[in-house]
């Protein structure tokens, strides 16, 4: 039988206790003290010889801390193991998959080398931005989808007369498969984001949404931009409640309260990034993967 044991970082410490608890796999505790400069000293204990190591670490804000804390915890794991996963449920920098001006950085693919670098065999993420971040990994790698679990908890909602609601084309399969799942019909707007100022227009013109609940399926809400924008188009266009499900909520620059603001009546998010609207648990499909 393969055993695993699971370390987790600062930043996903009740998700992998909660991955550990489903695999019946020891939790090994990492000790993380931050030193007033921002550097981290990570200290943990033994390790049971043979078993494959999970490291459980999201690169949520601050970002490079929790990515160079990833980075440390699994090359000292190498040390002691041959076989490292790396379970990194929010993949920061997914969104710099690509050269989308001249002369930019294509981070992800530098954070997927470092990963390897480090001593990962394996990678497993959650709702990765995109198909492109993903295959800058030249390792194993499996990506979660989130969208059954999330689904799940809107159907026990049972609203009425439901539609969902992709805030970009991107977004279309995502809120394809969240509807088919509630077994109800979506739509996808269009968006625009300006590259340079990351300011975010609706450029959609008329949508049927009158009276309906909206439920508007996102990947990461970040500063909120493109829910309030698509918020207050779809308010305009007199719909009823609007609900929103995303996988990772970063909720920078106020996020949060400006979705509320826009009359947005409840947002619900996974423990990728563990936030107040973290009500639905992963653990059990990250676990079901790993098995
Ligand atoms: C964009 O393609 C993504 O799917 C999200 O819509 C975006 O990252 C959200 O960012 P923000 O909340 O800053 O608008």
């Amino acid at each position: 039988m393969v055993k695993f044991a699971v370390i987790a970082g600062n930043a996903s410490k009740d998700l992998g206790k909660r991955i550990a608890r489903k695999l019946k796999a020891p939790y090994v505790e990492a000790k993380t003290r931050v030193f007033p400069d921002g550097e981290s000293k990570i200290t943990f204990g033994r390790i049971q010889k043979n078993s494959i190591i999970l490291v459980v670490q999201s690169t949520y804000p601050p970002v490079d801390t929790n990515l160079l804390q990833a980075l440390s915890i699994i090359s000292q794991a190498r040390k002691v193991s041959s076989k490292i996963y790396a379970i990194i449920p929010y993949m920061g920098y997914a969104r710099q998959d690509r050269q989308f001006l001249s002369g930019e950085v294509v981070t992800m693919s530098i954070v997927a080398r470092m990963l390897k670098s480090a001593g990962a065999q394996k990678i497993v993420v959650v709702d990765i931005h995109s198909k492109i971040a993903l295959n800058h990994f030249k390792i194993p790698k499996e990506n979660i989808s989130a969208i059954p679990e999330l689904a799940k908890y809107f159907k026990r909602m049972k609203l009425k007369d439901a539609l969902v609601v992709s805030p970009d084309m991107g977004g279309a399969l995502r809120a394809k498969k969240f509807a088919s799942l509630i077994d109800t019909d979506f739509i996808a707007l269009k968006k625009s984001r300006n590259r340079n100022t990351g300011k975010v227009v609706i450029q959609s013109s008329k949508v049927d949404v009158r009276g309906k609940d909206l439920i508007l399926v996102d990947d990461i809400i970040s500063t909120g931009g493109s829910i309030v924008k698509a918020t207050q188009f779809l308010k305009k266009q007199k719909c009823k409640r609007v609900f929103v499900a995303c996988t990772h909520g970063l909720f920078v620059e106020g996020a949060e309260k400006k979705i509320k603001n826009a009359g947005v009546s409840r947002i619900i998010s996974t423990n990728t990034i563990p936030r107040n609207t973290s009500k639905v648990d992963i653990s059990g499909v990250i676990a079901d993967s790993i098995r």
